[in-house]
């Protein structure tokens, strides 16, 4: 299988030379579009959305018809594994994730097994596939799954949490415990992911959202070795091409480091680092992604432009190993023409 018509995103995780900065926006398919929201009412939904391949392959796209991006991202949520593994995934309206069957008790945690993807988890190959034949390879494919360590706070806590507080008592006082939630649930991340890959995913992102709340000495053994043994176990060639997998840890600056050595292809990088800085300290080691704070796209077009600008310039020459992105999801009261000035600035932008 050839490599799409466009293959910068890919190049740049390679570092491979590319014609210019590719970029993508994490949440690129979300509530600040107009028309994501026609589709969300017409699932009932957010769940629905999800589960049905038909209209999360519309909802991809429709970003890419509005924008020049550089990828596309599989739409789903990282909360269906959870799902699958029989914690009962629900949205209260206006209230984020939810899960009926929180994982508290021992027992409980002793009987977690990690789902077939083919099985509990096929309406996402379906809507791999299905999105990989509307693309009809102009742009590649991102897969995505949450870091173990990221997924096990949603399943500890029941939901979202301001302070982990649930979690991070069972990090302290039972981490035997902990531990065993998050080897099931590497397991079950890894063949995840592969089966992403075999349906058709260019390239993987492990999102690492909350690996930031830990404290210096707990994210090595809680977050990062969970996500080396899951890029240990992932398929590093389909079909003949590399696919490459992307980290992001927000709030994982302090680490670049020791997350360049887990294997990975890149890392994602929040606003809160420098991305020259970073580039220096992870050498030629990964390709980074980032980092434009996405609160900025908030600001006049003029500012958004020259924010974009200062993080190009930032990262510095070379035709290669930067793809930009936010340095988080975007938000949903985000003004849809600023994204518009930020891709074309990005596109515009001439390297040194
Ligand atoms: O990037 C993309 O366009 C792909 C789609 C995607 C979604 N969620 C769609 C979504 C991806 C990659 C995710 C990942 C995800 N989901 C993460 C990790 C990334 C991050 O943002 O840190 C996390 C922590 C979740 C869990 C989750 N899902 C939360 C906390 C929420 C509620 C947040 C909110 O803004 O209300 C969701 C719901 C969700 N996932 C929405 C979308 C578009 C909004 C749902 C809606 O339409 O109401």
């Amino acid at each position: 299988m050839a490599r799409p018509k466009n293959d910068d995103f890919l190049r740049a995780l390679l570092r491979e030379p590319t014609t210019r900065t590719p970029l993508w926006l994490m949440r690129q398919a979300g509530r600040y579009l107009p028309e994501y929201c026609e589709t969300r009412k017409r699932a009932g939904n957010f769940l629905n959305l999800c589960k049905s391949p038909s209209m999360a392959c519309e909802v991809t796209l429709q970003p890419l018809a509005r924008y020049d991006l550089d990828a596309a991202i599989l739409f789903s949520d990282i909360l269906t594994v959870p799902d699958a593994m029989g914690l009962g995934l629900y949205f209260a309206e206006g209230e984020g994730p939810k899960f009926e069957r929180p994982l508290r008790e021992e027992w409980a945690i002793n009987d977690l097994t990690a789902p077939d993807p083919y099985d509990h988890l096929r309406y996402v190959m379906d809507a791999v596939v299905e999105i990989r034949r509307a693309l009809d390879n102009s742009v590649p494919l991102i897969g995505f799954s949450g870091s173990p360590f990221t997924l096990a706070c949603y399943m500890v806590e029941g939901g979202g949490s301001d302070d982990f507080r649930t979690v991070k008592t069972m990090l302290y006082s039972r981490p035997d415990l902990l531990h065993k939630i998050l080897g099931v649930t590497a397991d079950a991340v890894t063949a995840y992911l592969n089966a992403q890959i075999e349906s058709g995913a260019q390239a993987v992102q492990i999102f690492d959202t909350w690996g930031g709340a830990l404290s210096h000495a707990a994210y090595e053994e809680f977050s990062l070795a969970y996500m080396q043994r899951v890029i240990a176990g992932l398929k590093k060639t389909h079909d003949g091409e590399r696919i490459p997998c992307i980290v992001f840890t927000k709030g994982g600056g302090q680490w670049l480091e020791k997350i360049a050595d887990i294997g990975c292809d890149a890392i994602g990088v929040d606003w809160s680092t420098d991305i020259g800085l970073a580039r220096q300290r992870v050498g030629d080691k990964v390709a980074l992604q980032g980092n434009f704070d996405p609160i900025a796209l908030f600001a006049s077009p003029e500012a958004v432009a020259k924010e974009a600008t200062r993080i190009l310039d930032c990262y510095g020459p070379g035709n290669t190993g930067h793809v930009f992105n936010l340095g988080h999801g975007i938000n949903q009261h985000t003004p849809p023409e600023n994204v518009r000035v930020l891709v074309d600035t990005v596109h515009a932008y001439k390297r040194k």
